[in-house]
């Protein structure tokens, strides 16, 4: 997406690879929305590091940095052995596969690129095919979220208020984003409506990283407290709930995405207010045949505990000599430890549809669909 620092307005994707260096080259979302920096990652154990601390973030995003740092690993490589370079790929894929456990968009994308490499006879082929998938898994997502766009557009109307929980935009993703696909479309449409973003303790990625994109872009948006949706609903307020998701099953429709997304399917479906889920098909996971089965990452309790911004004063905005700086703040007591599971799962009856870039679909539908939405065997 166009993002603009300082006056200068460019277009920038979340993920990109600089195969001259050998390096991913990641926008570094810790430090949104306060500074924009692309920083470079030099071998794939720094790439999965960037992964599991959330210098890149998003289920697409991270798959499309597994895909690369594959890559990475895969032309790190020297010797023509192939047992030896096999043996090399399995230690990178497991490194950037533990890197998240959730989100299934990483394995989904790493084994795309390993299936490509099986057509190269010799290391150096293989290592040019990786190169070559990755990019193809990268553009396929971006033109994966400009489908969603198209298709979800539909379901957003003039004066509509939609709740967004987490980041599903295009940091989350390599461009364009899923659930703010199709408010950028409907945007570019011409209509007019506005987006309430969920704060999304303990990260803040709804006040963080989607309020930054969506001001970015022009949207008209609001931050609220996590807690402040279900009264919004019950007064009337909110018209239309769009998420993503970090992993969908094919099989059942059920839905992990960021702590909190159960919560608002709930609090939708006892107001009768449409709640959809956005994937690119490579959020599906076709295996999984239960949702309590999925693996839901357990992060540092500090993330609930305290939190991350840049030091100001809250009423007055007067600059104090520290200010300007980026710092995280305990908030809790000192004494309290904390449990901080980073997602849930939303069961199929709370969800309306999912939005794929093979249309809208009823949860159960995928299964059915399930050629059209890319199942493979
Ligand atoms: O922990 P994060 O920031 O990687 O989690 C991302 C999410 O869960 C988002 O809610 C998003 O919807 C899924 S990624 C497209």
């Amino acid at each position: 997406m166009n993002v603009t620092v300082r006056g200068q307005t460019r277009h920038h994707r979340t993920v990109t690879f600089d195969s001259r260096n050998n390096q991913v080259l990641l926008v570094e979302q810790r430090l949104l929305p306060h500074e924009f920096k692309i920083i470079p990652t030099r071998n794939f154990r720094e790439t999965a590091s960037a992964i599991s601390d959330m210098v890149v973030r998003g289920a697409g995003a991270i798959g499309a940095t597994a895909a690369f740092g594959l890559a990475q690993g895969a032309r790190a490589f020297r010797g023509s052995d192939l047992k030896k370079f096999s043996h090399h790929l399995t230690v990178v894929y497991q490194a950037l596969k533990d890197a998240r456990p959730t989100a299934v968009d990483p394995v989904n994308a790493m084994n795309d690129v390993r299936r490509a490499m099986m057509f190269g006879e010799t290391v150096g082929e293989k290592q040019s095919i990786a190169l070559a998938a990755a990019e193809e898994f990268s553009n396929e997502d971006v033109h994966h979220c400009k489908q969603i766009g198209m298709h979800g557009a539909k379901l957003i109307r003039n004066g509509m208020r939609i709740l967004t929980h987490c980041n599903a935009g295009w940091l989350a993703f390599v461009d364009v984003g899923a659930a703010t696909a199709p408010i950028y479309a409907a945007q570019a449409a011409g209509k007019k409506f506005h987006v309430f973003c969920d704060e999304t303790r303990p990260r803040s990625q709804g006040a963080t990283l989607t309020a930054w994109e969506l001001a970015q872009q022009g949207v008209s948006h609001q931050i609220i407290a996590d807690n402040a949706a279900g009264h919004l609903m019950q007064r009337g307020e909110i018209d239309l709930v769009i998420v993503g998701s970090d992993r969908t099953l094919g099989r059942t429709g059920e839905v992990a995405n960021k702590i909190g997304t159960y919560t608002k399917a709930v609090l939708a479906k006892r107001h009768n207010i449409p709640f959809y889920v956005a994937i690119p098909l490579s959020t599906i996971d076709w295996k999984l045949k239960r949702g309590c089965d999925i693996p839901i990452e357990d992060r540092h309790e500090h993330e609930v505990l305290g939190a991350w911004g840049i030091l100001s004063s809250p009423t007055s905005g007067v600059q104090s000599p520290k200010s300007g700086r980026r710092a995280y703040v305990r908030v809790a007591n000192p004494t309290s430890g904390a449990r901080n599971p980073g997602f849930d799962v939303t069961p199929a009856e709370l969800i309306t549809g999912i939005i794929t870039p093979a249309g809208i679909f009823k949860p159960r539908e995928l299964w059915r669909q399930r050629r059209e939405l890319g199942f493979a065997s």
